[in-house]
């Protein structure tokens, strides 16, 4: 059961790290470019920005890389071959940080401001773009993620969400603790 445990948060750490990355490297031009859409609402808001985006991927990249190289030879190892470590990483960083765009997107059209939080949108949207994307590696991964599994990953995302920000806003990271 733990070691099933440690296994699901390998598979997920690269979306964790992706969603995460932002917070510390993002800033400067917004992927909107500064536009609006056509409610008259910015399309994602200043929040998201070309290097976050950019950070994410490339983070997902690397911790794919960096669990191949570590885990792959030990118990715990989860994929067929190392590359599909690093294949799992771009996949599942790119999924965290296009659905964490997504729910920019949902927000403004509910009228959100930048930084404001909203319930599932804040800290779920991205774990399931995520999962949907990392569905691309599946054949490679030496388990089948079942549906318990996607809600233990939800569980467990919502919590360290709440926890991640938390310490970000204690160590000044950001402004509001979520
Ligand atoms: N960030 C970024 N680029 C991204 C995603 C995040 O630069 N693609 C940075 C921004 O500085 C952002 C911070 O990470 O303020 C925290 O991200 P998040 O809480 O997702 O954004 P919010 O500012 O709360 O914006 P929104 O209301 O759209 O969720
Ligand atoms: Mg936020």
């Amino acid at each position: 059961m733990v070691f099933h445990f440690i296994q699901l948060f390998i598979f997920i750490l690269p979306a964790y790290v992706a969603n995460s990355l932002p917070v510390l490297l993002g800033h400067g031009t917004p992927i909107d470019l500064n536009k609006n859409f056509i409610d008259g609402k910015r399309i994602f808001g200043p929040g998201k920005t070309v290097r976050g985006f950019v950070s994410a991927v490339v983070g997902g990249f690397f911790i794919g890389g960096i669990l191949g190289l570590f885990i792959f030879n030990t118990p715990y190892n989860i994929f067929n071959s190392q590359m599909s470590y690093i294949y799992s990483g771009v996949l599942l960083g790119f999924g965290a940080i296009f659905g964490d765009l997504c729910g920019s997107f949902l927000k403004r059209r509910f009228n959100r401001e930048r930084g404001t939080s909203m319930f599932f949108i804040d800290e779920i949207i991205f774990l399931l773009i995520a999962l949907l994307f990392g569905s691309f590696v599946f054949d490679s991964l030496l388990f089948t993620l079942s549906f318990v599994d996607v809600l233990i990953l939800i569980i467990i995302t919502f919590t360290l969400h709440k926890i991640a920000n938390l310490l970000a806003y204690i160590f000044k990271l950001k402004n509001v603790p979520w």
